[in-house]
């Protein structure tokens, strides 16, 4: 088993980069630090730690960086002495990523590039290891039947998955070329606490709770494998203290769902915790014209972490759905102050003119 000193953790002001960080500092077995380098974009949000920065004094560091300003990622690198980076950060949202692909080649692809250029000179100890998290996307679109295994080659078709394909191709690279010490791990959609309310489950339940149009895309049969973000973060603490070097471990829920039904499960929950009829709430969605080139389905064979070394999903759907909607029932500030930024009205206004 691994034991890290100084953990750096870029993207932590994020969604599960965030989720992650909180899942660190729970390990009895850990002792040493957490540096989190987020550049802050739209959708960093320092909120999301407060409680962490409080609680953790002297062992939470956050330095407001971008991963492409390779001399300031250096210095961070030396002062903290880091001997572990669970490298979160990039740009994440599929229909960003059609509307404009330039940030995610800047982060994604070369925002990687130069961490691993950093690493190729820096004295690393004997446990460094430079974990890099990705996505299932990277596989492509599924048919009916099927599974994305560890060997499935990639087929990644919009530019959010083309950026991460190939940064997960550099880091494989470094590991091969210049003997990195690297893990990557593949992962389907995560749903949770403090995730960012333009992806389909905050987004529907934020839409809700004001009664706005739920926009459902294309026929809605598009399929998603749905993991719940603690599940996610135990597998990469069990991957990055334990897992091979230089292997790829895919990680799912092995939980797939019709955007649709998930939709509509979405509006009856909502209905009973808000005092309404089970199918009050279903009047609001309505579909708009599909996602250019939207991948009909994932689905995860995650046998491979299951069997060396141990993981497996604990939180059922049903469960993670109740605690994501109360945590949002009980945190509305949170998505207030979100939706109270001229980013994200932007966005939505921008989405809806689309009817997107
Ligand atoms: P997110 O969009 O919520 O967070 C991304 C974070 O990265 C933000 O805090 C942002 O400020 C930071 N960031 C962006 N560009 C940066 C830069 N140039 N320098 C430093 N920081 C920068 O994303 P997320 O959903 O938490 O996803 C985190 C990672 O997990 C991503 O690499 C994503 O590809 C991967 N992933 C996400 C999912 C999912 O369902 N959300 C599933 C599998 C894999
Ligand atoms: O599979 C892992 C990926 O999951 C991650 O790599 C990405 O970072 C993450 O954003 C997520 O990508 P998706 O495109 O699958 O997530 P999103 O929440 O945007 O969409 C989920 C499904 O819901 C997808 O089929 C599109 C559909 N959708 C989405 C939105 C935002 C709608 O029908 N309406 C919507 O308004």
């Amino acid at each position: 088993m691994r034991e890290f000193k100084a953990i750096l953790v870029t993207g932590g002001a994020g969604f599960i980069g965030s989720n992650f960080i909180r899942h660190i500092f729970s390990k009895k077995n850990f002792y040493g630090i957490v540096v989190n380098v987020d550049k802050l974009t739209y959708a960093g949000n320092l909120e999301n730690l407060s409680d962490i920065k409080e609680k953790y004094q002297g062992r939470y560091f956050f330095e407001k960086a971008d991963i492409c300003d390779i001399n300031k990622i250096k210095k961070i690198f030396n002062k903290f002495k880091i001997d572990a980076v669970a490298h979160f950060a990039a740009e994440s949202h599929v229909d960003r990523s059609i509307e404009g692909p330039k940030d995610f080649i800047d982060t994604n692809i070369f925002g990687t590039f130069n961490l691993l250029e950093i690493l190729r000179t820096y004295e690393r100890n004997k446990d460094f290891i430079f974990y890099h998290i990705s996505t299932d996307e990277v596989f492509g679109s599924l048919g009916n039947e099927g599974y994305f295994y560890e060997t499935t080659p990639y087929s990644p078709r919009s530019p959010y998955s083309a950026s991460k394909a190939a940064s997960d191709h550099l880091v494989m690279a470094y590991h091969h070329t210049y003997g990195l010490p690297v893990v990557v791990s593949n992962c389907s959609n995560n749903y949770g606490q403090y995730q960012y309310p333009e992806k389909i489950i905050p987004l529907m339940i934020a839409n809700i709770l004001s009664e706005k149009e739920l926009p459902v895309y294309g026929d809605g049969k598009n399929i998603r494998d749905w993991l719940y973000v603690t599940d996610h973060c135990e597998a990469i603490w069990q991957i990055i203290t334990k897992g091979t070097i230089g292997e790829t471990y895919n990680i799912g829920g092995e939980n797939e769902w019709q955007n649709i039904d998930l939709v509509n499960v979405l509006c009856e929950k909502m209905a009973i915790k808000l005092g309404k009829e089970k199918d009050y709430y279903k009047k609001l969605i309505k579909f708009v014209p599909d996602r250019s080139g939207h991948d009909r389905r994932y689905a995860i064979n995650c046998d491979k972490i299951k069997k060396t070394l141990g993981w497996k999903q604990s939180v059922t759907f049903d469960k993670g759905l109740d605690l994501t909607i109360d945590w949002i029932l009980s945190n509305k500030e949170w998505i207030k102050n979100i939706q109270n930024k001229k980013e994200y009205k932007k966005w939505i206004i921008s989405k809806y003119k689309k009817k997107v």
